[in-house]
C-alpha cells in the first residue's frame, strides 16, 4: 500500500482521496481551507454527494484518512501525490492553471523523497509536460519527481459509484516507473486499466467528455425537427438505442447540458484546437445548439404568451441536473434572469439546489419581477399562470398531472424533461409542452 497526498477536496480530489482510503492505501487531502478541514475531520463533506460521508467517517476512524491544511509537511514524503485542484474555465474559454501551478511549486519546493506527481484535474493536452518541467525547475532537493496523467470520469451525484466502479482508469505515463507504480496503486481497485502516452490519456478525457456533450446536442437537434416533422424523440432515441453501436445512455433530449464538465470541456478543446490552427467544427455545432436549448423553454413559452409581466411563474427544478446541489451552468441560471426582465413573478422550488440559488438571487423583489422560493412543489405551482421544469428530481416526477390542473391558475406547463406521458398530461386538462414531442 502506498503513502498518497490529495492535493484539493473539491469533486476529483476528496472523492479520489476517500476511494484511494477505502482500498487501503494511507492517504491525506491537503486543502488550504481550514475551516473546510475541520469540517472533514468530523466527517462533513463539503460537497453534496451522496455514500461520500460514511466513508470518509470510516476511513478517517480506519486511520487511513486524514485532511491537512499544512501542505509543507504532507509534500515531504509522500510515494505520490494526486492533484485534484480546479481548472475554471477563462472568459476566453481557455483553462485556469494557476492553482495546478501552485501546488506544483509547493511540491517542488518541499519534497523530500522520489515521488510521482499524478494529475487528475482536466488539463489542455500538454500540460503535464510542462507540469514536470515546472516542478524540476523548483526542486529544492536531489529527487526524482516524475508527473503522470490520470484523467477522471466520475459524474456528479454517483461520484463515488463512479470511481470504485469506474468504466476504465486511464494511465498516461513517460516511463515503466511512473507506469508500475501507477498500476500497482489502482490494483486493488480491480478494474480495467488503459496505459498510453500523457498526451494521449489528456486527450482522452476531452474526447470523452466532448463526444457525449455532443451526443447530447445532436439529440436536442434532432428532438427539435421532431417537434417540426410530427415524430416523438423518445420513440427515435428508443429505436436508436438497440443499436449497440449507438448505446441506449446519453440519448435524452431535453434543455441543453450544464455543470462543471461538458461546457467547460467543449469551450477548452474548441480553443485549444483554435490554438492549435484548427477549427473543431463538431464540437462548435455541439455549444451551438447547446446555448440555444438551454432557453428553449422561454423561448416557447414566450411565444404562447403575450408576455410574462405580472405573472406567476412556476419554476420546479434549479440545479443541472438531479442528485446534486451544483448550479454551474444550469438553464435556470439562463432563464430566471429573462423571466425577471420581462417581469413575472417566479416561485421557485428545488428538492437541494434553493439556498445556493439564493446566494445569487435573494427572495424578494428583482428589477421589474420579483422571486420567491416555494416550501414544496404545491406552493410553488398554487395559482400560477404557467410551469417552467427544468430539472428532473424524482420528487418532481412524482406530481401528478392532476395536481397542475387543480393547483395552478391556468395548467400550462413546459417541461424540460420530457418527464409526462403527452396523453396523461392531455387527459388531466393540463396544455403541455415539452421537447421533441407534439
Ligand atoms: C459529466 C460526465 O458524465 C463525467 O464522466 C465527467 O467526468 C464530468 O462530466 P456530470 O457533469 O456530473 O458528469 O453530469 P452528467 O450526468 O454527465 O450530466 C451532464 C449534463 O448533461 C446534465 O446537465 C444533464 O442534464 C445532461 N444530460 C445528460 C442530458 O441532457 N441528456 C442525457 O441524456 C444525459
Amino acid at each position: 500500500m502506498y503513502k498518497i497526498v490529495v492535493a484539493g477536496t473539491g469533486y476529483v480530489g476528496l472523492v479520489a482521496g476517500v476511494c484511494f482510503a477505502e482500498v487501503g492505501h494511507q492517504v491525506t487531502c491537503v486543502d488550504i481551507d481550514e475551516k473546510k478541514v475541520d469540517m472533514m475531520k468530523q466527517g462533513i463533506s463539503p460537497i453534496y454527494e451522496a455514500d461520500l460521508e460514511a466513508l470518509m467517517r470510516k476511513n478517517y476512524a480506519a486511520g487511513r484518512l486524514d485532511y491537512t491544511t499544512d501542505y509543507a509537511a504532507a509534500y515531504k514524503n509522500p510515494d505520490a501525490v494526486f492533484i485534484g485542484v480546479g481548472t475554471p474555465e477563462q472568459p476566453d474559454g481557455s483553462a485556469n492553471l494557476s492553482y495546478i501551478a501552485s501546488v506544483a511549486r509547493q511540491i517542488a519546493e518541499n519534497i523530500e523523497k522520489d515521488c510521482l506527481v499524478v494529475v487528475k484535474s482536466t488539463v489542455p493536452v500538454g500540460t503535464n509536460d510542462k507540469v514536470e518541467q515546472f516542478i524540476k525547475d523548483f526542486l529544492v532537493n536531489d529527487v526524482k519527481v516524475e508527473v503522470a496523467s490520470n484523467p477522471e470520469f466520475l459524474a456528479q451525484g454517483t461520484a463515488v459509484r463512479d470511481t470504485l466502479q469506474a468504466a476504465r482508469i486511464i494511465i498516461g505515463t513517460e516511463s515503466k516507473w511512473a507506469e508500475e507504480m501507477l498500476m500497482k496503486i489502482y490494483e486493488p481497485f480491480n478494474l480495467p486499466i488503459v496505459s498510453v502516452s500523457r498526451r494521449s490519456a489528456e486527450m482522452i478525457k476531452y474526447a470523452s467528455n466532448d463526444f457525449l456533450a455532443l451526443k447530447i446536442s445532436y439529440m436536442n437537434d434532432i428532438a427539435n425537427l421532431c417537434e417540426l416533422i410530427g415524430a416523438d424523440i423518445q420513440d427515435v432515441a428508443r429505436g436508436m438505442s438497440f443499436d449497440q453501436r449507438i448505446g441506449s445512455k446519453f440519448l435524452n433530449a431535453g434543455i441543453g447540458y450544464g455543470g462543471s464538465c461538458f461546457p467547460k470541456d467543449t469551450k477548452a478543446l474548441e480553443y485549444l484546437a483554435k490554438q492549435n490552427g484548427y477549427e473543431l467544427r463538431t464540437i462548435k455545432a455541439a455549444i451551438d445548439v447547446n446555448t440555444d436549448q438551454k432557453t428553449i423553454l422561454y423561448t416557447k413559452a414566450s411565444k404562447r404568451l403575450i408576455t410574462f409581466n405580472g405573472l406567476k411563474v412556476a419554476v420546479l427544478g434549479l440545479t443541472f441536473k438531479p442528485g446534486t446541489d451544483d448550479l454551474r451552468e444550469a438553464p435556470s441560471l439562463e432563464n430566471i434572469p429573462l423571466l425577471l426582465a420581462q417581469g413575472a413573478d417566479i416561485y421557485a422550488y428545488d428538492p437541494v439546489g434553493m439556498d445556493n440559488f439564493k446566494r445569487k438571487y435573494p427572495a424578494g423583489k428583482n428589477g421589474r419581477g420579483s422571486i420567491q422560493y416555494a416550501d414544496k412543489v404545491a406552493e410553488a405551482l398554487e395559482g400560477a399562470n404557467v410551469c417552467l421544469i427544468f430539472t428532473e428530481w424524482g420528487e418532481i416526477k412524482a406530481v401528478k398531472p392532476e395536481a397542475y390542473k387543480q393547483l395552478m391558475r391556468t395548467p400550462l406547463v413546459y417541461d424540460g424533461r420530457n418527464i409526462y406521458e403527452i396523453k396523461a398530461m392531455k387527459d388531466a386538462g393540463v396544455e403541455y409542452y415539452s421537447i421533441g414531442r407534439k
